[in-house]
């Protein structure tokens, strides 16, 4: 027997209807919004990945040799592929471009519960603005899509970059003027991980002292904008920053967002191209890998050899929305609409392929008995695979131009004429 790879899921009938019905309750909120679908393909060429997406992403990538001898990677997450694609083919296009993506991506990480090698995410990119209402649209965006799927408990954390890396700096600034990538590296890792103490040692190994590192940290536990307007007493730029995110949590209100308690100012981001206003929403009920979408704003396109300009984005990790719901005892309001043909006589084998196929056409989902089975068993059969109605031909009923209807799930027959039949099965 050959299993399935580690970290992969194979996905049955009852789950894969789940799916799919939760997938269209996102894409109809992603539609409303006024995105357009869009894919790219499963593999690229690995240096798409290397320019900006960070350590994390680069050490979990599924990569390989083509027999080309090109080196190829299966996709860990699709922002970079889109802005690809952006760069190759839409940059003419007329902008704000507004698409939605839903994909397989692959990551080589240690699976667990809600952290798999071939996952699926929903999301969207934005490209051409990120005005304040423009993220507040996004974020919306991101947080009525996975409410319209049923999900009760979630909660919605927003930060800025712009901000927190300034603070870094300011945390470093006295006593170092090394503020070397790979210090920002590391520290944005330590915040995103929300490692406290690694933090610390960090700071005084680049010799901030004990009043810078409490400062820092009490920026980090700052959730209201007037008073981390504070920790940046001089800086017009900062200013202008914590400005537009006032206007940008007024418009999320104005698009039913609730915004209280959300600023969150240690959200750091696990993927190096993010910029300015970054957020995540998590299902708490989740626990460990409670984290069910993530996104910002961020620059990619002038390091795809495009021209610069504004883009910003968010992932939904599509199995930890379906783990979510299953944690909440969510019930999917999934009805069966199965018509069952088969017949009493085998000599009207004819006529009812002819009717399934009418049937088909009229827009019916039709299953016939495939098998030569006995009556009882077929009927016992059409219950087994969740038939709504069974439509049953005998010699007698046919030549008087009718059929007989039995209802699965109340047990009742009635004979019915051929020519209201389609009305009567609807
Ligand atoms: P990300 O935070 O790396 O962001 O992934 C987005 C979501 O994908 C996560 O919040 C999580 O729900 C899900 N996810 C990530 N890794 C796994 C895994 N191994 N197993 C199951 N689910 C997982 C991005 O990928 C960015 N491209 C999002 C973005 C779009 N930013 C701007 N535009």
């Amino acid at each position: 027997m050959i299993s399935r790879p580690r970290g992969t899921r194979d996905f049955d009938v009852a789950e894969m209807e789940k799916r799919r019905f939760i997938q269209k309750q996102m894409e109809n909120v992603f539609k409303r919004f006024a995105y357009k679908e869009i894919a790219t393909p499963t593999l690229e060429h690995l240096e798409l990945f290397e320019i900006k997406s960070g350590g994390n992403i680069i050490d979990e990538l599924y990569s390989f040799k083509d027999k080309g001898g090109r080196d190829i990677a299966l996709r860990p997450e699709l922002t970079a592929p889109v802005m690809r694609f952006y760069v190759e083919k839409l940059q003419m296009e007329t902008k704000p471009l507004k698409f939605y993506y839903f994909g397989n991506c692959f990551r080589y990480d240690r699976p667990q519960e809600g952290r798999y090698r071939e996952f699926w995410q929903m999301g969207c990119e934005l490209i051409g603005s990120c005005s304040p209402e423009a993220i507040a649209e996004l974020i919306a965006l991101a947080y009525h899509a996975i409410k319209k799927t049923g999900l009760v408990n979630i909660r919605l954390r927003i930060g800025n970059l712009n901000l927190l890396e300034k603070q870094v700096r300011q945390a470093v600034a006295a006593s170092s003027s090394d503020f070397s990538s790979a210090f920002h590296t590391d520290i944005f890792r330590l915040i995103d991980k929300n490692d406290i103490d690694g933090m610390e040692q960090l700071l005084t190994q680049y010799k901030s002292s004990s009043q810078q590192i409490d400062l820092f940290k009490g920026f980090l536990q700052s959730n209201n904008l007037d008073n981390i307007a504070k920790y940046f007493k001089d800086s017009t730029e900062a200013q202008a920053d914590i400005d537009d995110f006032k206007k940008m949590l007024d418009a999320l209100e104005l698009f039913g967002v609730p915004t209280r308690d959300v600023i969150e100012m240690k959200i750091a981001r696990g993927l190096d191209y993010y910029t300015g206003t970054v957020f995540e929403i998590e299902a708490p009920q989740l626990g460990a890998e409670k984290q069910l979408c993530g996104g910002g704003s961020y620059t990619l396109v002038s390091l795809l050899g495009g021209t610069e300009i504004p883009t910003a984005g968010f992932a939904i990790g599509f199995d930890r929305v379906m783990m979510a719901l299953d944690r909440e005892k969510y019930e999917f309001p999934i009805s069966s609409d199965l018509i069952y043909v088969m017949s009493l006589d085998r000599d009207l084998g004819r006529e009812v392929i002819k009717l399934v196929s009418q049937l088909r056409h009229s827009g019916f989902i039709v299953d016939f008995d495939l098998m030569n089975r006995a009556i009882g068993r077929s009927l016992k059969h059409a219950d087994k695979i969740g038939a709504k109605k069974t439509i049953i031909l005998g010699r007698n009923e046919w030549d008087q131009g009718n059929v007989i209807v039995k209802d699965m799930q109340s047990g009742t027959q009635q004979e019915i004429k051929k020519e209201e039949l389609k009305t009567f099965i609807a």
